[in-house]
């Protein structure tokens, strides 16, 4: 169920470049793996999409890749302040599939490590840019890291029900590859709940609502 809340920051840990905000759980529902919560950033106008990466008990943890200023004053947060969260928000993955394949790429590993655990710890390829973004595989154990010039899509094995997130040429690709895979999307979101229309993506010839119909959607 939806809930809005000002959960306190219970730490920030560094991840590679990455930071990975723990916070109280509280009332709120971790919901889905692949949905997003929006998380009020301190001094920012506009509240940040952010997926879920993990639920440990009692707690919500994010992945954040410190790339502006919301981000960045995110990363910045100190145990106990209180931070502004809405969700969960979006479709997420479909869980019912046979033969899973995590496949991620640079911050798109964020949701994973949920997904993975949701899914009893399935096979999983992870795509970085060095060594040292590659540190958030540690989330998702047992995965294979592929470090550039390999692409992730050059190490996925066959036969399998992909389920990605990454970037958008590395989306394309994977789509290309397996066109019955599971993609998590991004477009920039002001509201997160379907109000604003900020978050607008062409699908199928039709105009629709990302933080709506996504951001996971059938790459068919
Ligand atoms: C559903 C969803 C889930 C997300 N989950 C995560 C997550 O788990 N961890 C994480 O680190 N980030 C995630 N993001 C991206 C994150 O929300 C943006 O990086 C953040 O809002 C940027 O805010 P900023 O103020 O730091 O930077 P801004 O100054 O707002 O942006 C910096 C640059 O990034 C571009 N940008 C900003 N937002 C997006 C976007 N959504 N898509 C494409 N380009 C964008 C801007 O155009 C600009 O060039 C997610 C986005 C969505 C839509
Ligand atoms: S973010 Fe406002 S409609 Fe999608």
């Amino acid at each position: 169920m939806l809930r809005r809340e000002r959960p306190s920051v219970v730490a920030t840990e560094p991840v590679g470049p990455y930071t990975l905000l723990r916070v109280e759980r509280g009332s709120i529902d971790p919901g889905r793996p692949g949905q997003f919560f929006m998380l009020e950033a301190p001094g920012r106008l506009l509240p940040r999409p952010m997926s879920l990466a993990l639920a440990p008990p009692g707690e919500l943890a994010f992945l954040i890749d410190p790339i502006g200023p919301g981000t960045r004053a995110l990363c910045s947060l100190s145990p106990g302040e209180k931070v502004g969260v809405l969700g969960p928000l979006g479709n997420g993955f479909d869980l019912r599939v046979e033969r899973p394949l995590l496949v991620g790429g640079g911050i798109g590993v964020a949701p994973l490590p949920y997904l993975w655990e949701a899914l009893g710890g399935p096979p999983a390829v992870l795509g970085f840019r060095t060594s040292w973004h590659a540190e958030a595989a540690e989330l998702v154990p047992n995965a294979e890291v592929v470090l550039e010039p390999t692409y992730v899509t050059e190490a996925m094995p066959a036969g399998h029900d992909v389920l990605a997130c990454g970037p958008e040429p590395m989306l394309h690709a994977v789509r290309r590859l397996t066109p019955h895979a599971q993609l998590a999307w991004e477009a920039p979101m002001a509201c997160g709940y379907g109000a604003c229309y900020g978050c607008v993506v062409e699908l199928d010839g039709e105009l629709k609502r990302l933080c709506v119909e996504g951001p996971v959607l059938a790459a068919a």
